[in-house]
């Protein structure tokens, strides 16, 4: 892997303290890293390289998920690391920093291969990029890469003015999207499990599949971010990004080869044969809710309107419920139900495909009503896969459903982070989002977000602690069909 300097904008904040700095130190220790590295943490205070590496110490130490008592190991890697003081809207301090890259660059004798890691506020994604190509940070004699969290726009024009603006710096294929979704290694997995099973591959379609769901429930309520979410809610927070994903993940059929181009093709493709929603048809497929008081674990928790920072005639989304077409050969007349949503009784996601009975069409009566066959992948907080079949019991002869299970029990998994940054590191964006993806996502749920703003549809509450609205059961219940393993 080529030596690089890892410049990472917000080296002070949170997800750097929580996600970054442990994902940094666990490549390292498991030799992910290149031979050579050089990472800048650059934040508005002003702090000696001493106290930054202290404190990135500290937060490993806390968050890492691998061993953190080699300390000859962590003094290595924390001498890799500096800090410098600074402010993305003053465009000496670019100058300025381009002066300390160049010089660490010189030092450890390394080529200017530099990565750019943006976890700031999404306000500022555009002004950084600008100033990194016009300092001159961006010209270099090597590679450069920025890395960009989300949210990437608010809505559709939003998104694209942000991607015209990003692309006068970056070429798209220098711009790594983090879903953190597509980091977790069931998500990557749904890729293998079609690719290297002809009997999924086979089964894969509308012929034998009746409907897939995808759930990602949290028991968490809006927490601390109060400003950030109210005016974002479950369908810009989860939906746009985190959830289409999914389908885009479950519904690719295989690409040519498996390679980031051919995966990204074969998700655009997905997208392109969703059936789009009308405006006035968004109150039949959508189902909007947001929680009120409720008895989570045992303990009486407050509704939403009554978190901290919320205005109690908010009017935001915690719970989004969605029916989904694609309209493609493999897919047509399968509908994808997609759900998620805070303050549910358990979190959880997975996706459940639940196959079509073509026995039962043939002998009708003749066979025991049996349940249907389903493939349960749990992505998270358990990672595993089940199948549920029918079979008949000896003892007493009946027809009962039984369970084929795997649990992936081995807790030492690296995070979605690490993955991610790994393959920043080595040039594959495979797991990262397209811009293309991102602009048909946004396409997709810009009429959702325009019916919400005029109010076609209702917002119902449901009660902390449970699986969503009624709504939400109706909209299965409609075809035919329920959501499983609420219990
Ligand atoms: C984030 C959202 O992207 O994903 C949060 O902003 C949400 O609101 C989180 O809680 C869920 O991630 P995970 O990995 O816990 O399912």
């Amino acid at each position: 892997m080529d030596s690089m300097t890892f410049v990472l904008f917000g080296g002070t904040g949170d997800l750097a303290k929580r996600k970054i700095y442990p994902a940094l130190y666990n490549l390292f220790i498991e030799q992910k890293m290149p031979s050579s590295f050089s990472i800048i943490g650059l934040g508005r205070r002003g702090m000696s390289h001493n106290d930054f590496q202290e404190s990135v110490e500290e937060s490993i130490k806390e968050f890492s998920r691998g061993e953190t008592t080699n300390s000859f190991k962590m003094v290595e890697f924390i001498e890799s690391i500096r800090y410098v003081q600074f402010d993305a809207t003053n465009k000496e301090d670019y100058k300025k920093l381009l002066k300390f890259v160049g010089q660490r660059e010189q030092e450890l004798n390394i080529p200017e291969n530099r990565m750019f890691y943006l976890s700031v506020a999404p306000e500022f994604f555009d002004m950084i990029a600008l100033n990194i190509k016009e300092s001159g940070l961006g010209s270099t004699k090597g590679w450069k890469r920025m890395i960009i969290e989300k949210p990437f726009g608010h809505d559709l024009i939003s998104a694209r003015e942000l991607n015209e603006k990003l692309s006068k710096a970056f070429e798209e294929e220098e711009i790594y999207r983090i879903d953190h979704y597509l980091g977790k290694p069931m998500v990557q997995n749904l890729g293998s499990l079609a690719f290297t099973n002809p009997i999924l591959q086979a089964l894969w379609n509308n012929k034998y599949i009746a409907n897939i769901q995808i759930t990602a429930s949290e028991i968490v309520g809006v927490e601390e971010r109060a400003g950030y979410y109210d005016h974002t809610g479950a369908i810009k927070d989860m939906f746009q990004n985190h959830m289409l994903q999914m389908l885009m993940m479950t519904a690719m059929h295989l690409p040519k080869e498996i390679s980031a181009k051919e995966v990204a093709n074969e998700k655009t493709k997905v997208m392109e044969a969703l059936r789009p929603l009308q405006i006035e048809d968004v109150a039949t497929h959508v189902i909007r809710g947001q929680y009120g008081p409720g008895v989570l674990n045992g303990e009486n928790v407050v509704g939403y309107l009554h978190e901290p920072g919320i205005e109690e005639t908010s009017k935001n989304d915690t719970f989004i419920a969605a029916r989904l077409w694609i309209d493609d050969d493999f897919w047509y007349g399968v509908p994808f139900y997609i759900r998620t949503g805070k303050r549910m009784k358990e979190k959880s996601t997975r996706i459940v495909v639940e196959f079509k009975n073509p026995l039962k069409e043939l002998y009708g009566d003749q066979i025991e009503d049996t349940l249907p066959n389903l493939l349960v992948i749990e992505i998270n907080p358990n990672e595993g896969m089940s199948y549920v079949l029918n079979s008949r019991n000896p003892a007493n002869g009946k027809t009962e459903s039984i369970k084929v299970d795997y649990a992936n029990d081995n807790k030492d998994v690296p995070e979605a982070y690490e993955l991610l940054i790994h393959d920043a590191l080595r040039g594959d964006s495979t797991f990262f989002a397209h811009w293309k993806e991102v602009e048909l996502s946004w396409e997709y749920v810009q009429p959702i977000l325009d019916a919400f703003k005029e109010q076609l549809l209702p917002l119902h509450s449901y009660p902390s602690g449970s699986y969503g609205p009624e709504a939400a059961h109706s909209l299965l219940r409609e075809d035919g069909f329920k959501w499983w393993l609420d219990e």
